[in-house]
């Protein structure tokens, strides 16, 4: 079985629910996706924070459009890893008794407007460079959530470098905003793709069974040259003194990831990693009557179909 299972990998075969597979396999893409869809769902906050500080009606609707489409992409990637035999409440306990990773990124926080597009083109960017990938996993449900996912992110790419554009063509305090925002989201992004190759436990049997189609150096690499022009092109400058472009290959190089930084804030220890999980437990706790409200009209629904 495990030798037909990975012959149907060789071949590219897309793997479904009901397909045998090595425990391992499912235990890796449950691992996978709790973590992007705790990300999802913890990534509205730093956005939540600013909708009623929107400086427009227009900046308003989409932003809240944007951390609405978050909650979505939670949903799917939820649902998609049901499909493994993990239920939703079990990994959202996981999630709020902080036994669960989230993305790093998360746990920084948003100090000025400028920040929103600052996420919406950085992070939003970067996840849209590795969801892309994603798009052709061996997993089927997972695949497919990401095929929407990142068309979504498109649009959240788009309004957060527009906010960004916009700042940096205004007056010398909205450029310096602009500036700010870049200067504390850039180096966060970059560690969103993970630790270097070599420090990293899980890549190798993750491209094996090519659930990752690329490793997480390449995907880092891939978004920071797409991101240097685009900072030029608006006028800001990235916060890396020593990056160099290779006249080879033409990637830029940048200068040393501060991995202790990404440690720290992976065990919990980063600047609003106990904020963000104690506003995680207040909306669950809030919600309880939503939930108890929705399951008694299931229950309700389910009973005069059957009679
Ligand atoms: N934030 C938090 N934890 C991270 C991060 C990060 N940026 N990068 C790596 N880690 C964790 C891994 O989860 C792993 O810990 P675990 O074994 O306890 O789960 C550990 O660090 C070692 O990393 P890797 O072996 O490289 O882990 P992996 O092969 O899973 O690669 C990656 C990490 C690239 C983040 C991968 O899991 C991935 O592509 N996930 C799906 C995308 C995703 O999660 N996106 C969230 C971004 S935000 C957004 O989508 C809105």
């Amino acid at each position: 079985m495990e030798a037909e299972f990975e012959a149907r990998i060789a071949r590219g075969d897309t793997i479904e629910p009901k397909d045998w597979m090595p425990e391992r396999y499912r235990k890796q893409l449950i691992r996978m996706m709790s973590q992007h869809a705790h990300s999802e769902v913890v990534g509205m906050l730093p956005e939540g924070n600013w909708i009623t500080r929107a400086p427009s009606l227009r900046r308003k609707l989409s932003l809240l459009a944007k951390v609405q489409d978050e909650a979505g992409h939670g949903l799917y990637i939820y649902c998609g890893t049901e499909t493994l035999g993990t239920s939703r409440e079990e990994l959202i306990d996981q999630l709020l008794a902080g036994t669960a990773k989230y993305s790093s990124i998360f746990n920084y926080p948003t100090l000025t407007w400028a920040d929103m597009g600052a996420i919406g083109w950085l992070v939003d960017g970067a996840a849209i460079v590795n969801q892309t990938m994603l798009a052709k996993a061996s997993y089927g449900p997972y695949a497919r959530a990401m095929i929407r996912i990142c068309k979504e992110e498109n649009f959240h790419k788009r309004q957060g470098y527009e906010i960004m554009a916009t700042l940096s063509a205004g007056t010398p305090a909205q450029q310096e905003m602009a500036q700010d925002a870049l200067n504390r989201w850039w180096w966060p992004s970059l560690m969103m793709f993970g630790p270097s190759d070599k420090d990293s436990p899980n890549s190798a049997e993750l491209l094996r069974w090519k659930v990752k189609q690329k490793g997480n150096d390449e995907l880092r690499q891939r978004f920071i040259n797409l991101t240097v022009p685009q900072a030029s092109a608006i006028g800001l400058t990235i916060p890396d003194p020593v990056m160099k472009q290779d006249e080879k290959t033409g990637d830029w190089i940048p200068g040393p990831i501060d991995w202790d930084e990404f440690h720290q804030v992976i065990t919990g220890n980063g600047p609003c990693n106990k904020e963000r999980l104690a506003a995680r437990n207040q909306a669950h706790a809030e919600g309880a009557w939503v939930r108890e409200a929705a399951a008694a009209y299931a229950a309700k629904h389910h009973q005069r179909t059957a009679a």
